[in-house]
This record gives C-alpha cells, sequence and structure tokens, in this order.
C-alpha cells in the first residue's frame, strides 16, 4: 500500500471490528488524542496501551476538534498525515478520525473492552459523559502515566515555533528593473500560496518601477546608492546592502531581476540564503543579456534558472529551471517578455518550498 493509499477505519468499521475481536476472545484497546507532533512520550504511551489487550484502536482528533481544544494555531499536521504516521506505529492496530471534542459517541459505537487514557486524568476527573458511555459499554478504564518532559507543546519550544504559529518567511528582495518578479512574488503571497512576507526591498536605481512596486505595497523601500563606478557596487554600497537586510531580520535574500554583483558582506552574512533568478537555462548563457545570447547562439528553446548565489556570477546550485521554446521570429525582447513569464511563475513556487536545507 502507499501512503497516499492510506485510508483510516470509519466508525462503524471499527465497530464491526471490535465485534470480530470479541468473537475471538480478544480484547480491544481504545484511547484517543490530537497526536499532532508525535514523540517518544506518545510512543511509549501506547505501547503500553496496546498491552492492555489483543489489539489497539486509535481515535484521532479532526483538525477541526484540535483547533477547538488546543487553539487555532495547532494542529502543526492535519489530521490524515496525523492518522497515517499513528498508524504505522508497532503499537497502533488501527486509527479512526473523529470530530468531536469528546470520545462519547465513539465509546457508545465501538464499545471497547478497555479505555487507556493518559495520566494527567483521574478516573474521577474523566469527562461525566464519557464515563458514563463506558459504564454502559462495560469498558474497562486505564488510566496510563505521562512520560515526563514529553510533550508536543515542549516540541514545539525546543523547535522554536512561537505561540500562535510558525514565522513567515521574511524576504528580502533586491531588484533594479521593471520589477515583474516581485510583484509576481507578491501576488503569491496574496494568493496565499507562499507563506512569507516581504520585509524589506532595496535597489541600486533610485528610481525604478521595482521600488515603486514597494512603496505602492507599503513595503520598506530603500534605495542604496552603488558608488562612483556604473557597473560595480561599491564597498561602502555592499556593506550598506548587508545592514539593511540584517537589521530587518530577513531569513531569505532574493535577488528579482538585481543588476548588480554582491559581494561580502552580504555574501557571508546570508551564506546559502541568497537566491537570485536567471532568464537562461544555466549553465548556459550567463551575466548580461542572457536571452540575446541565446538567440545568437542558434537555441531552440530557452528558459529561466532559479539557483543560490554564489561568489562566482551564476554559478551557485541550481534549485529550479523552466524551459520555453524560441520561436522563429523572436527578438531578443519577445523572447525575455516570454521567458519572464516563466519566471514569475518558476520563482514563486521556489521560494514557497524554500527550508534552509534546500
Ligand atoms: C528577469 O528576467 C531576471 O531573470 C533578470 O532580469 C529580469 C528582471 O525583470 N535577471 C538577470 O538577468 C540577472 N542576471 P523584472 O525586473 O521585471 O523582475
Amino acid at each position: 500500500m502507499s501512503a497516499a493509499d492510506f485510508q483510516p477505519l470509519s466508525v462503524a468499521e471499527a465497530a464491526l471490528w471490535r465485534d470480530e475481536l470479541d468473537a475471538r476472545g480478544h480484547r480491544l484497546v481504545f484511547t484517543n488524542g490530537c497526536f499532532d507532533l508525535l514523540h517518544a512520550g506518545h510512543v511509549r504511551y501506547l505501547n503500553q496501551a496496546r498491552a492492555l489487550g489483543d489489539a489497539l484502536l486509535v481515535a484521532v482528533n479532526s483538525d477541526a476538534s484540535v483547533r477547538a481544544l488546543k487553539g487555532p494555531s495547532r494542529p502543526v499536521n492535519p489530521e490524515h498525515d496525523r492518522a497515517e504516521v499513528l498508524a504505522a506505529l508497532r503499537a497502533v492496530d488501527g486509527v479512526v478520525i473523529f470530530g468531536e471534542e469528546r470520545a462519547t459517541r465513539l465509546i457508545e459505537a465501538i464499545r471497547p473492552h478497555v479505555y487507556a487514557k493518559g495520566g494527567d486524568y483521574t478516573i474521577d476527573s474523566l469527562n461525566p459523559e464519557e464515563r458514563a458511555a463506558l459504564a454502559e459499554a462495560g469498558s474497562a478504564i486505564r488510566i496510563l502515566p505521562l512520560v515526563p518532559g514529553r510533550s508536543t507543546t515542549a516540541t514545539l519550544q525546543r523547535a522554536a515555533i512561537p505561540e500562535g504559529g510558525p514565522r513567515r518567511l521574511r524576504l528580502g528582495v533586491l531588484g533594479s528593473g521593471q520589477g515583474s518578479n516581485f510583484r509576481a512574488i507578491l501576488d503569491a503571497i496574496a494568493a496565499g500560496s507562499l507563506d512569507a512576507e516581504v520585509a524589506l526591498a532595496i535597489s541600486d536605481q533610485a528610481d525604478c518601477a521595482f521600488l515603486e512596486t514597494a512603496r505602492v505595497a507599503g513595503i520598506e523601500a530603500r534605495h542604496v546608492d552603488p558608488g562612483p563606478q556604473a557597473r560595480r557596487l561599491g564597498d561602502a554600497a555592499q556593506k550598506e546592502i548587508a545592514e539593511h537586510l540584517r537589521r530587518a531580520r530577513v531569513d531569505l535574500v532574493v535577488l528579482a531581476g538585481f543588476m548588480k554583483i554582491l559581494r561580502d558582506p552580504v555574501l557571508n552574512t546570508f551564506d546559502g540564503r541568497i537566491i537570485n533568478v536567471h532568464p537562461s537555462l544555466l549553465p548556459k548563457f550567463k551575466g548580461v543579456n542572457a536571452p540575446r545570447q541565446a538567440l545568437e547562439a542558434g537555441e531552440r528553446e530557452s528558459g529561466c534558472t532559479v539557483h543560490l548565489v554564489a561568489a562566482e556570477i551564476d554559478a551557485g546550485r541550481i534549485l529550479g529551471q523552466a524551459r520555453v521554446p524560441i520561436l522563429p521570429d523572436d527578438t531578443p525582447d519577445s523572447l525575455h517578455e516570454r521567458i519572464k513569464r516563466a519566471e514569475h511563475e518558476l520563482l514563486p513556487t521556489i521560494l514557497a518550498s524554500w527550508s534552509p536545507e534546500t
């Protein structure tokens, strides 16, 4: 069975299973919970629960019921995934997903032989309705000790995920021109397909559509004077850019049409966290005028590349590419426009899947 094929049991299937076990003189143990981020405490608890009978059924709270119980930032993992991970444990023989905050209806339907509960309860502190349902079903109640120091909350804290949910990816975006890739990023954020925020936009060009896009969107927009040489970003500018990005606490630097070469201290401050979009299928046609280079080389297709930035120009690790055809009457401009349309898809997609280990 492939992972995608995993299906939890329905309540009716679980009830039938209980009856089959019962007919063979076997005992079904039942427990329930959110099981959001599995940790060793869960595993030990479930092993102990399983040892109370011959098979273990776990009822996992649906996403809506976890939210109702734990607040809007939970669950971290969706219900189907939580059920699938639980079902893969050696102790677990079956999983159902249930939508209520209480397990009363399930207890009534399934009538488990044993009901196991984690140790922050006593029999007296069990919900009275659940207790009544258990008494009615003839289920034995077993309270199992909690494993100290192991909890989903502690796991979240160690992972430094703040209350209210994980922090959104903070982007610092650099550009020099029209800003169409920048707008594609903002559109993806607005559409919800990219969970990020742009903390800061920086340009080496004082008056460009890129910076205007940031201002219109209410994003901090910085012009950094490149210095005395037209083509080269001077040392002072490199330092200033690094300082702005550091102060804005960006997680990732995105070069969206930034036409100057970055050096230290930007590169070493954000090592492995700077990505660039380039209008060719790298390693072909590095540097400026890549669409013109592709046409002049007589290529039949070109495309775009999103890659990590390294000290050597357009040479860092490739994260993704998209191909576009070259048409017989293409000019450098028409080809570049077609490539940019591909960039507007590729760049937000790569950003959406970004993690520091990418
Ligand atoms: C994009 O095509 C990008 O790939 C290219 O500049 C264009 C910027 O367009 N970048 C490079 O050539 C970097 N070597 P935009 O300002 O409309 O996003």
